[in-house]
């Protein structure tokens, strides 16, 4: 993008180290069964590719889109369903998947909503996590990396819907593109 900077945080080699490990801890983790992957788009698909074939046990993979933000950086505060699983989670285990956690409304409203479903758990794995940033209560079970309060892209992240395909992820720096 035009003026635009980015600052490498995380590098490829460190984010795929990283998801194979959470994989193995997920793989300990669980009792014998089938584990249901769901995504939260788009961010988390980039994460839920490399952590699905990190986990060895039996998954399903299904997705969710929600939407909390426009096209910048700030959140709009109001979520928003655009997209329903397409399975039943009735006495499922749940995992959502993803990019991150920032002020923790999207999670927090979506853990809400599956609950109502009846699964028989609901756990969060999360790529990066802003905890300076928390709003809302959101426990992640899994959270691949802590960052400071910087605005990131790449590795399915975006500003604007660009940077997703980016390899590593960087911080888009203040001053550019707003
Ligand atoms: P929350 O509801 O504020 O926790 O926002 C979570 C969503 O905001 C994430 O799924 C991202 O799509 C987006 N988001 C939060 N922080 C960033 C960032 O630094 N870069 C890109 N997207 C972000
Ligand atoms: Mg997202």
């Amino acid at each position: 993008m035009p003026g635009s900077s980015l600052r490498l945080l995380l590098s490829a080699q460190q984010i795929q180290e990283r998801v194979q490990k959470m994989g193995e801890q997920i793989d300990a983790d669980y009792p014998d069964g089938t584990l249901h992957l769901v995504c939260i788009l788009k961010g988390g698909c980039f994460f839920l590719a490399d952590l699905a074939r990190a986990i060895r046990r039996d998954v399903l993979i299904d997705f969710i889109g929600i939407s909390s933000y426009g096209k910048g950086k700030i959140t709009s505060g109001a979520v928003k369903l655009t997209k329903d699983l397409d399975s039943t989670v009735d006495g499922a285990d749940i995992l959502l998947v993803e990019d991150i956690v920032d002020s923790g409304v999207t999670l927090n409203y979506l853990v809400n909503v599956l609950q109502q479903r009846k699964p028989r758990s609901v756990r969060i794995a999360a790529l990066l996590d802003k905890p300076d940033r928390r709003v809302r209560a959101v426990k992640a079970a899994y959270i691949g990396f802590e960052i400071p309060d910087e605005f990131v892209v790449g590795y399915g992240l975006d500003f604007g819907e660009r940077y997703r395909n980016l390899k590593d992820i960087c911080v888009l720096e203040e001053g550019h593109a707003a």
